[in-house]
């Protein structure tokens, strides 16, 4: 069954002309990175997501709020991308145009060599000034302790805050609607690790249907977006998505992957197979 949808998910990749991958959480799972909710454990178990994640719980406590962050950021950097993300960089160079939005703020498609990100949460590893948005130049220093006030911004001297977007904020708008442009212009659409609950990543499927795409979903379980997609790839991104890019290579090349034509498959037309 996964065997089938592997072939079909290929030839579509390998048949279009842009392809966008819309990635979340479950994409970095295989690399260590808890989200946001699993990182709520230990000493930062007793806090309210709304006071770590909030402008309004930053003003309040910058102290606690910066420590979190460089909590997380400590794992962010030690992060190393698996083999999943290997396969979108690949998948990038072989098709004409291909692009990633991702939900995530690791910034590890960027780490493992994807060109075409679009980050619509922002980037933990990026900090900018809580009153007026001055970006940090370069990586802001990690504190050595566990508990550690916010640096002062060298432009205005207001405190540091990461470069993410909490609840009740606006998403980065030229990412949105890039996002937005890239799903509405796709012939693919690629879903990876999300649960699809969070706009606008749950809204792309339905916006690149409407455009005529198809949806591929690699998932080990079905979410909110599995009634969406024309093609359920269960599995583990990092198991799935290299299988799939090396299948997409192969019919690029014009080879057809051993066992295919067992099962009756075909290799994809290629133009000069007309008329
Ligand atoms: N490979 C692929 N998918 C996986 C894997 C894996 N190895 N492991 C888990 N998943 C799937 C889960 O089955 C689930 O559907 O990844 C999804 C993760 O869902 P969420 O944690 O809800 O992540 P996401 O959709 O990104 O939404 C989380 O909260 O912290 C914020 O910025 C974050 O907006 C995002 C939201």
């Amino acid at each position: 069954m996964m065997e089938e949808g592997l072939a079909r998910a290929a030839e579509w990749l390998a048949d279009a002309s842009r392809v966008v991958a819309s990635t979340g959480a479950g994409m970095s799972k295989e690399s260590g990175i808890p989200t946001f909710r699993d990182a709520m454990e230990g000493l930062w178990a007793q806090f309210d997501p709304q006071e770590l994640a909030t402008e309004e719980g930053f003003r309040k406590d910058p102290r606690r709020v910066w420590s979190w962050y460089a909590s997380r950021r400590r794992k962010v950097v030690e992060a190393v991308p698996h083999p999943g993300y290997h396969a979108l960089v690949e998948l990038e160079s072989i098709l004409p145009a291909f692009a990633v939005v991702t939900q995530n703020v690791d910034g590890l498609h960027a780490l493992a060599g994807s060109r075409d990100v679009v980050e619509v949460h922002g980037n933990i590893r990026r900090a900018k000034c809580l009153d007026r948005h001055h970006s940090y130049p370069g990586d802001p220093p990690l504190p050595a302790e566990d508990e550690a006030d916010p640096p002062p911004c060298p432009v205005c001297g207001s405190p540091l805050r990461p470069d993410v977007v909490w609840f009740g904020e606006m998403l980065p708008e030229d990412a949105v609607s890039r996002a937005w442009r890239l799903a509405e212009e796709c012939d693919v659409l690629l879903l990876v690790g999300t649960s699809g609950t969070v706009w606008p990543a749950a809204e792309l499927p339905h916006a690149a249907k409407r455009s005529g795409a198809r949806v591929i979903e690699v998932n080990p379980d079905p979410s909110e977006l599995t009634p969406v997609a024309d093609l359920f790839l269960q599995g583990r991104a990092g198991d799935v998505l290299p299988r799939l890019a090396q299948a997409v290579k192969e019919l690029r090349q014009g080879e057809t992957p051993i066992g295919w034509i067992s099962r009756g498959r075909s290799r994809r037309r290629d133009p000069a197979d007309e008329g």
